[in-house]
């Protein structure tokens, strides 16, 4: 049964990724269109527990849909797993009438969400994140920029390799999970990607390279998942072993900004306006998500209670790629 939802808040948190913006022009114009009144919160979470709201407005979220970061700002709140923190957080909510939220982030800032919803406050989630990590969606908001981003400034990094045959290992976001990495190899055409779902030994990569030299390639690019730790370790080990010069180069934030692409526009455009028509349709507590090609939804707790698995023929498939 529809409810009687009049206003809402988007909240932007975790890691800022590219496309959020889109989305939260897209969530407020699809809100204004539905007759809602929309509220901006500040700084994730941490603008709830503190009550620090703006307001939204079809002209305020002019100019943005091609702007990197979040308008809104973003942090990393802890305070919001805390009773206390939590329960200042619902107080701004009731207080403010609002009456559902929409959150962007990524999985930490669904399960946060999830809370909210067992409290009894309509939430549904948009998927945002550079990781692509999250169960359930074929692809987060923010993925494919970063995944751009990464591909163009590898085929720098291989100019260099080349020239100098040296090894590069570069060193790829996405926390625990090679999501990321692994389609950056692919698209890269990188001949060794090592992910923290598969892990590595020295010994390993070192007869791959060899074996690459043997069949003559002059420039070896390995992608290294942060999660793996220590990409310098490998490169001392690299040239200690005799195998080839070697350097590191981290791809860092790099990976996060900038203007997203379009279709990481497309799809802040596409799950900001599905998330909102299910609220005014009294649909809530979901994460709303890319199957295939289609925008469907699972629930929160659905979502943030399974981990997303790594597509190992893909893994496979960049191997033989790359011989
Ligand atoms: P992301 O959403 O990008 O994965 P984080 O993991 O840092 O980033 O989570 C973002 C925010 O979500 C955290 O700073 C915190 O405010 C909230 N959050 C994370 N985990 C939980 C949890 N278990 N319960 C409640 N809130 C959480
Ligand atoms: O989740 C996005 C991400 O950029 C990860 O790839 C990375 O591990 C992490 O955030 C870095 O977090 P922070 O911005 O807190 O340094």
């Amino acid at each position: 049964m529809p409810n009687k939802i009049k206003r809402i808040a988007i909240v932007t948190s975790g890691g800022d990724a590219p496309g959020m913006n889109a989305a939260i022009r897209a969530i407020t114009r699809q809100a204004f269109y539905k007759g809602l009144d929309v509220v901006g919160v500040k700084e994730g979470y941490k603008g709830l527990i503190e009550n620090n709201l703006m307001q939204l407005s079809l002209r305020s979220v002019s100019g943005i849909i091609n702007r990197g970061g979040t308008m809104l700002q973003t942090v990393r709140c802890p305070e919001i797993k805390t009773k206390s923190g939590f329960d200042r957080a619902l107080s701004t909510i009731s207080r403010r009438g609002i009456d559902a939220l929409v959150v962007l982030g990524g999985d930490g800032s669904l399960k946060g969400a999830e809370r909210f919803s067992a409290a009894g406050v309509p939430v549904n989630c948009i998927p945002a994140s550079i990781d692509n990590d999250i169960y359930g969606t074929d692809e987060t908001i923010g993925f494919d920029t970063a995944l751009n981003t990464a591909v163009e400034a590898i085929d720098k990094i291989r100019d260099t390799a080349t020239s100098h045959k040296r090894v590069f290992i570069v060193e790829v976001m996405g926390r625990e999970h090679g999501f990321l990495s692994l389609q950056v190899g692919i698209s890269s055409g990188a001949e060794i990607i090592l992910i923290p779902e598969v892990g590595y030994r020295f010994k390993s990569v070192a007869s791959q390279l060899k074996e690459y030299h043997r069949k003559g390639k002059s420039s070896l690019i390995i992608i290294f998942a942060e999660g793996l730790g220590d990409p310098y370790v490998l490169a001392g080990q690299i040239e200690k072993g005799g195998i080839a010069e070697a350097r590191v180069s981290s791809l860092g934030y790099i990976q996060r900004g900038g203007s997203p692409s379009a279709r990481s526009r497309f799809l802040a455009c596409c799950f900001g306006a599905e998330a909102v028509d299910l609220l005014v349709k009294g649909v809530s507590g979901k994460l709303i998500c890319l199957k295939g090609k289609k925008v469907d939804t699972i629930s929160l707790s659905e979502a943030s209670h399974h981990e997303k698995k790594l597509n190992m023929d893909l893994y496979a498939l960049a191997k033989r790629l790359a011989s």
